[in-house]
């Protein structure tokens, strides 16, 4: 059972004010503040806060998956998981509250993951969020599988997955860490026109999210943001990004292995498009873009990323010409002639059945796995009506 533990809380709090104007601002009071404002935006979301009791007997389940940042713990017959943050400590107070409050503002926004609660412990100081349980990852359900997905499906997870991110730039944060892992799939009851079964996608994860505007980043921010950062936004400052390397554009991948060297201020949802448009191509082509360069050849990828002339050379060699013009909108050297995720989803839903019929004939294995897949599902379909 949840135990709700609302403070009685009123939002009067100013940001990171010392209590006394001669005392300077201790870590402490920032956990506080943060705290209690962490505390009003889930109760205005309606999402419990929980006592760290409920998940001390949570977390003696078995360890379900692992992150780098989160333990992920459920249990059979759970419809929810419990993901704990590893470390605790002062310097990954933001990185916690940010990754809490943008699930609490995707709350009820469709194709993103759904928090049920969050965990706080003795000291108010946020140790881990529970939210529902989705069936496996996108990596696991469109590329580790030894059968092929269809076209339909194709499409249903492009559709979804665009629509996620669409909703994350809504209500104000880029995403910044998208890839295969990071997306979790739901195998449906319900069945798409060529019979196969339909998919659902929702995005998770936003431990490396980035905030747009300016009340969030005041408001969230551990340290008082400096005016430079808040006169830049949307543009944020460049984190080169050493996890998952395809999906980083020429802005923001890494130019060698340890690079840090800072970089021209991005665009974090430009940069969230270009690793929708890795995506996308991955999910129909069911391989990898650039002719398969492994992402640890760093130089190799920058070369292709940062030369207009390369990007176009692979992106002629993928099946239609509606898949291309796709690709080519999303994968460009920069942000500046990347399209926005709001045009992005108009152009799929404008060329939706040029693009299914496309997809149906890209991919390996496509028409055998295709038809089998079919096959399935009509018999179990055939099946139902017998029933009935
Ligand atoms: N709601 C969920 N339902 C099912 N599995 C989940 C859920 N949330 C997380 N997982 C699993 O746990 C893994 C790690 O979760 P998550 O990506 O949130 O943690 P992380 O530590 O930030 O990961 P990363 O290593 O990507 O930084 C996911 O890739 C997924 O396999
Ligand atoms: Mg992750």
């Amino acid at each position: 059972m949840v135990k709700v533990i609302f403070a009685n809380i009123t939002n009067t709090i100013t940001p990171n004010t010392p209590d006394t104007p001669d005392t300077p601002d201790t870590p402490d009071s920032v956990v506080n503040i943060l705290s209690r404002r962490l505390a009003i935006e889930a109760e205005k979301h309606n999402v419990p806060l929980e006592s760290s009791d409920i998940l001390d007997r949570t977390i003696n389940q078995k360890k379900f998956s692992e992150g780098t940042f989160k333990s992920v713990y459920t249990a059979p017959g759970m419809d929810y998981v419990v993901q704990v943050f590893k470390d605790l400590s002062i310097s990954t107070l933001e990185a916690r509250i940010k990754e809490t409050v943008c699930c609490l503002k995707t709350k009820n926004l469709e194709n993103t993951c759904q928090i049920r609660s969050v965990y706080t412990d003795e000291n108010d100081d946020i140790i881990g969020i529970s939210m529902d349980k989705y069936s496996q990852t996108l990596k696991d359900f469109a590329f580790a599988s030894r059968s092929q997905i269809t076209g339909e499906q194709k499409y249903k997870l492009v559709l979804d997955l665009v629509k996620g991110v669409k909703g994350l730039h809504d209500v104000g944060f880029a995403h910044c860490d998208l890839s295969e892992v990071n997306l979790m799939v739901n195998v449906t009851s319900e069945y798409l026109p060529d019979g196969s079964e339909t998919p659902e996608l929702v995005v998770i994860d936003f431990g490396k999210a980035e905030f747009i505007n300016r009340d969030d980043v005041l408001a969230w921010s551990v340290d008082i943001p400096t005016n430079d950062r808040l006169e830049r936004l949307p543009l944020v400052e460049s984190r080169l990004d050493h996890g998952y390397k395809l999906y980083r554009s020429a802005e923001t991948l890494p130019r060698k292995r340890g690079d840090r060297d800072a970089r021209n201020p991005i665009d974090p949802c430009a940069e969230d498009v270009y690793g929708v448009g890795v995506l996308i191509w991955r999910i129909f082509s069911g391989q990898s873009p650039w002719g398969g360069v492994l992402d640890t050849d760093i130089r190799k990828l920058y070369e292709i990323i940062n030369n207009p002339q390369s990007i176009d050379f692979y992106i002629n060699k993928v099946n239609g010409a509606t898949s291309q013009e796709l690709l080519r909108k999303c994968l460009t050297v920069t942000s500046k002639s990347r399209i926005d995720i709001s045009s992005l989803l108009d152009f799929l839903l404008r060329y939706k059945n040029v693009l299914i019929s496309e997809w149906t004939t890209t991919g390996r294995k496509t028409k055998e796995a295709a038809k089998l897949k079919i096959s399935t599902a009509n018999k179990r379909n055939k099946r139902r009506r017998i029933f009935k």
